[in-house]
């Protein structure tokens, strides 16, 4: 297959339009069969669920060349079961597993020429979405949906390449005790656009989310989970929290962690005042898979990781590569975790 005329190595994270999307409508109760379309735009009612009440769930995966050659995706199952989650949360309606992976390969097919060769760092980022369609004015759930796929090529998240990011604590919170932080809404990402506004401008790279309920505990970024390394090098700590999206990167890593590099790991609360206990941060995502944490500063302090180290730390750099190495075909991967579409 010809692939499309991109200057791979270089892309950064930004949306490419490609031909093809995946398309299908939930009215009367049932969602019809889903379809490719070259349509990009959608039109829609001025009182569309969407527009008025945000009614609307979103999914992030990505498509890789293998190292032989076969186009394949990292879980996507789990993608399907955490929509299902975020729809229960927000009154929409749920679309099954097999839908979501049929649409995913329809999808993925018809973008083919754009799936990133192997060994060029880019991946084809897939976004799954869905939003309430039609009229809604008294707050309810919207009566009609859209579920959509779309395709962009993308390079790393975090512009100029490896890097230790600087991150500061947000003056802001995130996701409310019982609230929506655990699923994969689009308002959790509208509440953090001032904050992450406001962090650039301060020259920071993101921003670290504290529990609202006692701002003592460490939760996630904007856009990833976060893991502390322990001064041994031996344990990985993973903040504990309902109230952070359960990323399925920092769960894959956690499997990593124990079966394939033979480390401990623990998932507990944990403090911001101990941050200076751990070696090495990252942030876990699939935009993000584990980019090095450089500094966290917050609350009149500053912690810093991974001192001496120029881009991610020893034990950041091993969990990575064997992730992308499982991703891309390199290291055999878990039973299930790898989906081939050709
Ligand atoms: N946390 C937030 C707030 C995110 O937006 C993401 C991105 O999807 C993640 C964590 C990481 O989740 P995953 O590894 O499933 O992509
Ligand atoms: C992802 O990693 O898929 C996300 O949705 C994060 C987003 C900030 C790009």
């Amino acid at each position: 297959m010809k692939k499309a005329d991109l200057d791979w190595e270089n892309l950064g994270f930004g949306y490419i339009q490609t031909e093809k999307r995946y398309v299908t409508n939930f009215k009367d109760g049932k969602w019809d069969s889903g379809e490719i379309t070259s349509d990009a735009n959608i039109v829609l009612n001025e009182c569309a669920g969407v527009l008025q009440y945000a009614q609307t769930v979103f999914e992030g995966l990505k498509v890789y060349t293998t190292k032989d050659g076969h186009i394949v995706a990292f879980r996507p199952d789990l993608n399907a079961e955490r929509l299902m989650d975020s729809c229960k949360r927000l009154e929409m309606p749920v679309l099954s597993e097999e839908q979501f992976i049929d649409g995913l390969e329809k999808l993925v097919m018809a973008n083919e020429e754009y799936v990133p060769p192997f060994g060029t760092g880019a991946t084809l980022y897939i976004r799954p979405y869905m939003f309430g369609s039609n009229p809604v004015i008294g707050v309810k759930p919207a009566d009609e949906y859209q579920f959509r796929i779309f395709a962009t090529p993308v390079g790393p998240y975090f512009k100029g390449g490896i890097r230790p990011l600087r991150l500061c604590v947000s003056d802001f919170d995130r996701a409310a005790p019982h609230g929506t932080g655990n699923i994969k809404a689009g308002l959790n990402y509208a509440m953090s656009l001032h904050a992450i506004v406001t962090a650039h401008a301060n020259g920071y790279d993101e921003n670290v989310y504290l529990d609202p309920a006692t701002r003592t505990k460490i939760e996630e970024t904007g856009g990833a989970n976060m893991l502390f390394v322990s001064k041994d090098g031996k344990k990985i700590v993973i903040p504990k929290s309902d109230s952070i999206l359960p990323s399925i990167t920092r769960r894959s890593l956690v499997t990593v962690a124990k079966d394939y590099l033979d480390m401990e790991v623990e998932q507990r609360e944990v403090l911001f005042e101990e941050l200076g206990d751990f070696s090495e941060c990252g942030l876990c995502g699939t935009a993000a898979v584990i980019s090095p944490v450089g500094t966290i500063e917050g609350k009149g302090k500053e912690y810093s990781f991974q001192d001496g180290f120029e881009g991610r730390g020893p034990v950041i750099t091993k969990l990575y590569e064997t992730l992308t190495g499982i991703q891309t075909g390199q290291i055999e991967a878990p039973e299930g975790w790898i989906k081939r579409f050709a």
